[in-house]
């Protein structure tokens, strides 16, 4: 969990006109302040990520990356004490091929010495792009680069856009990439948009039989940053990327302004009902169980037998709509066998108590917006059970 620069930042180098929102060392500070002084750090947002744009065109004499020295001017090592001072991490980007995807200096040819350097930096996560590199070399390259980091010693979280580059050409091998990678990139880069949110999900529910399953304790399918809290998204589609993004078991990595933020998003992406949710010690990836008219219904497994159930709404237009919610046709019914006590997460906190299979739990939910449900499984006597459902 923490943020990344790039959705929200981009690449503005523009430091004499837009001094504010340029990147530089001043961005990843005020970030770094407000994590610790706006709860954000203590909701479990831990990694401040720089993205591209940070170094200097030329390397160093000695063939080391440099961050540039304008934007920049006390370098990377002394940002990364800042923010370990803050009780933070600091994570960096670079890129496998012969340059970052916005032009500046690729890794290719410098992996161990890029490794080293980061190390020596003190950096906690390295984003590690693929652009200007074919992409039969992409497998060579990111394992390489794995190689390289593991000899430094430091333990630094590895975040690859591997299989996103591969998959236009075939299949990507998964065990190899979980093998190397934290976590990794498969679909497009996410905007500020509901039809952005929308395809990635359309993508991941897609690809679910062969990406769900490599991931867990270790390694992580990323379905890009978290854009709440900025200008694309309602609520509504805020809290369905918020409830969706756990479900997935995805790294929460915000990308936005944390210095001006709107109380609602602030509340929602500090939820720690569905943070639970999404950093459950289980580590299992949820799926979609079933398209029903517009809603979605998607599952995730949780520790201690429990289970989060999220339905979206995307019908777009209307009101709130209800959606009949039949625990005995959920494909992990069992849960509720003999009972089971359900909690309403999204769109806001309800304990929904104890209920059965023939229990006909309706909830409403916004257009584009999302219910989430946390389902434990109650143990009881099977007698009384039979007694509920006679009433029934
Ligand atoms: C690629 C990545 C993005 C971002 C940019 C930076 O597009 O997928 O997440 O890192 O490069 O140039």
């Amino acid at each position: 969990m923490g943020w990344l620069h790039w959705e929200r930042f981009m690449c503005n180098i523009d430091c004499d006109t837009d001094p504010n929102n340029c990147i530089s060392e001043n961005l990843y500070m005020q970030m770094a302040n407000i994590m610790v002084t706006e709860g954000w750090k203590e909701a479990g947002y831990e990694y401040v990520c720089i993205d591209d744009c940070w170094p200097s065109h030329q390397r160093d004499a000695q063939g080391r990356l440099q961050a540039d020295s304008k934007r920049f001017p006390s370098g990377i090592k002394k940002l990364a004490d800042y923010v370990h001072s803050k009780g933070l991490k600091l994570g960096i980007y670079a890129d496998l091929g012969t340059k970052t995807c916005g032009g500046f200096p690729g890794s290719l040819g410098y992996y161990d010495i890029d490794a080293q350097t980061f190390a020596d930096w003190g950096v906690d996560l390295l984003k590690f792009d693929g652009c200007y590199m074919k992409w039969n070399l992409l497998g060579e390259g990111y394992t390489n680069m794995s190689i390289a980091l593991n000899k430094t010693g430091r333990s630094i979280v590895y975040s690859c856009e591997w299989p996103l580059y591969e998959w236009p050409y075939h299949q990507p091998d998964y065990s190899a990439i979980r093998k190397a990678c934290n976590h990794w990139r498969n679909s497009m880069d996410v905007e500020d948009s509901w039809a952005s949110v929308k395809t990635i999900l359309e993508w991941t529910a897609d690809h679910q039989n062969v990406i769900v399953p490599v991931a867990g304790p270790g390694g992580w399918n990323d379905p890009d940053m978290l854009v709440i809290g900025n200008f694309g998204l309602s609520h509504a589609q805020q809290e369905s990327q918020m409830a969706l993004w756990a479900i997935m078991a995805s790294p929460l990595l915000m990308s936005n302004d944390l210095r001006d933020i709107c109380p609602r998003s602030k509340e929602l992406l500090q939820n720690r009902h569905i943070i639970a949710i999404s950093q459950d010690p289980l580590g299992k990836q949820g799926y979609r169980t079933a398209k029903v008219n517009n809603f979605e219904v998607w599952e995730r497994p949780l520790s201690g037998g429990r289970l989060a159930l999220a339905v979206m709404n995307k019908y777009e237009t209307g009101g709130p709509r209800g959606f009949p919610l039949t625990l005995a046709t959920l494909p992990s019914w069992k849960i509720c066998t003999p009972q089971c006590n359900v909690t309403q997460v999204l769109p806001s906190y309800k304990e929904l108590g104890i209920q059965t299979l023939l229990s006909k739990l309706v909830v409403a939910i916004n257009p584009s917006g999302t219910a989430l449900l946390s389902i434990a499984p109650l143990k009881g006597d099977l007698k009384n059970q039979w007694l509920l459902w006679k009433d029934v």
